[in-house]
């Protein structure tokens, strides 16, 4: 009954405000700031009252958070006591200095509207009990959430420290197509597509387009999502994910092995710099990896399992036994165990994909690199490709491929071939090892994995 009849208006005597966004407000001295009159916009992150007079706004607009405090009749309005958190919001007000505020400052209000109301329904959708499915369907809503949107903020800064670390070197971002009609990396994970009318699929790497543009460009790398019809869902293993592919010309599996270390380790510093405090919130625990990066064979690893007994089916202890694929559960086991990143080489052939080149010494194995980190496992994997044209050829045989899909592919070893290689990056699975989270889906703004379309 009172509040309806409280009005509050716009005091056109006072000096008129600075509009502004938080991000600004906080990136200079708050002494800059104090005592200014200014307008902000964005989401009620978050109100509760003291009293009947006097209330406490967390003011959300995507670049920051700021307090702001509602007093008298600017809490005490229709409009205030049925307020819901995720309104979107207008305030005018003066900044004033508070050592218990976030950041040191404070606004106070001397005037606000709801520019896009919210409902009392948000209460009800989240709550800390939520289950994660629940939380996964309403995705749209929990990515406005402090720590959800600080990790997609910090996707965002690991992508551009990616290219920069790039750029540096000359590399050319390409931008192949993701729907294709040959495979890269095995039937079994393939997404069939009707393309007008012809078979096609979603693209499981861009490798093989990044090889026919090296005789263009040189050096070069693409960031692009690539599919994968992933039977299973494991914390690392989405159906969709950014794969962050480069390929080289002229190198020796040596120069490719030093080319992933750099990577890792120079995009891990940029993050550090650049992620400032955003990135030790998230993950105070960070330390940057051990250089240089252990190098160990496939056959080294069969090794180490069975010393240490990791088993290949823990419930039968079944040892390993060389030529067994390593599956995720042992692979991160003896990754845990050594505690430092490895570049895992030189797999054998028949577990590999069929472009890789051949080892020199042993036609058995192959060129071939994982790299494996400490609580995440896999996020690398790389090779030297299959240069000679014969070989390829003979490739194409033994996997029962139609050779004709791939013309173009095998045209580059018909028109100046070269040595060449290069690595794919799962952007997911780094992230997650840079920010500490576990699950890759924790780290995608909407994820796709077996069972989830929806956001
Ligand atoms: O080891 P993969 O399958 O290698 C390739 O696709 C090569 N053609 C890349 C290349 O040489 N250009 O995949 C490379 C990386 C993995 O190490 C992993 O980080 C990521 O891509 N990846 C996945 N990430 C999330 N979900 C999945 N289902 C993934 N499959 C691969």
């Amino acid at each position: 009954e009172e509040a309806r009849r409280i009005h509050i208006e716009l005091d056109p005597r006072l000096p008129p405000p600075q509009s502004c966004q938080l991000r600004d407000v906080f990136a200079s001295e708050a002494a800059e700031w104090i005592g200014r009159r200014v307008l902000v916009q964005g989401w009620v992150h978050n109100i509760r009252f003291e009293s009947k007079k006097l209330a406490f706004l967390d003011l959300r607009d995507g670049t920051g958070f700021l307090q702001c405090v509602l007093t008298d009749k600017l809490c005490m309005t229709v409009e205030a006591i049925t307020l819901f958190r995720e309104a979107s919001v207008r305030l005018w007000g003066t900044l004033r200095e508070d050592a218990r505020a976030k950041g040191g400052l404070e606004l106070h209000a001397d005037y606000w509207c709801i520019i896009g109301p919210s409902h009392r329904d948000i209460e009800m959708i989240l709550t800390h009990e939520s289950n994660p499915d629940v939380l996964l369907t309403h995705r749209h809503l929990v990515i406005r959430g402090r720590h959800t949107s600080s990790v997609l903020k910090m996707r965002s800064i690991i992508t551009q420290c990616f290219r920069e670390h790039y750029f540096d070197r000359g590399y050319v971002e390409l931008a192949p197509p993701t729907i294709v009609n040959t495979m890269c990396e095995g039937g079994s994970t393939l997404f069939p597509l009707d393309y007008f009318g012809e078979q096609a699929y979603l693209t499981q790497s861009s490798q093989m387009y990044l090889e026919t543009a090296i005789p263009a460009v040189g050096d070069c790398f693409c960031i692009l999502p690539s599919y994968r019809a992933e039977k299973s869902s494991t914390r690392r293993h989405l159906a969709e994910f950014h794969h962050l592919e480069a390929e080289m010309p002229f190198i020796t599996f040596a120069q490719l092995l030093q080319a992933i270390e750099e990577l890792v380790c120079d995009v891990y510093a940029r993050v550090i710099h650049r992620g400032g405090e955003l990135f030790r919130e998230l993950n105070p625990n960070a330390a940057p990896p051990k250089r240089p990066f252990k190098r160990m064979d496939y056959a080294d690893a069969i090794e180490f399992c069975r010393q240490h007994r990791i088993y290949k089916d823990e419930e039968s202890r079944t040892p390993f036994e060389f030529g067994d694929d390593i599956p995720e559960a042992p692979e991160r086991r003896m990754t845990d165990m050594i505690g430092e990143p490895i570049l895992l080489c030189r797999f054998p052939i028949y577990l590999k994909s069929f472009y890789m080149q051949p080892c020199a010494d042993d036609p058995d194995l192959t060129e071939s690199v994982d790299l494996l980190m400490p609580g995440v496992g896999e996020i690398v994997g790389g090779s030297m490709r299959m240069w000679d044209h014969d070989e390829l050829v003979k490739a194409y045989e033994r996997e029962k491929m139609d050779a004709s899909a791939y013309y173009w592919y095998t045209d580059q070893r018909k028109f100046g071939s070269c040595p060449h290689g290069g690595y794919g990056l799962g952007l997911e699975r780094f992230c997650c090892y840079m920010l500490g989270v576990a699950h890759v889906r924790d780290v995608c703004l909407y994820p796709r994995y077996r069972g989830r379309l929806t956001p």
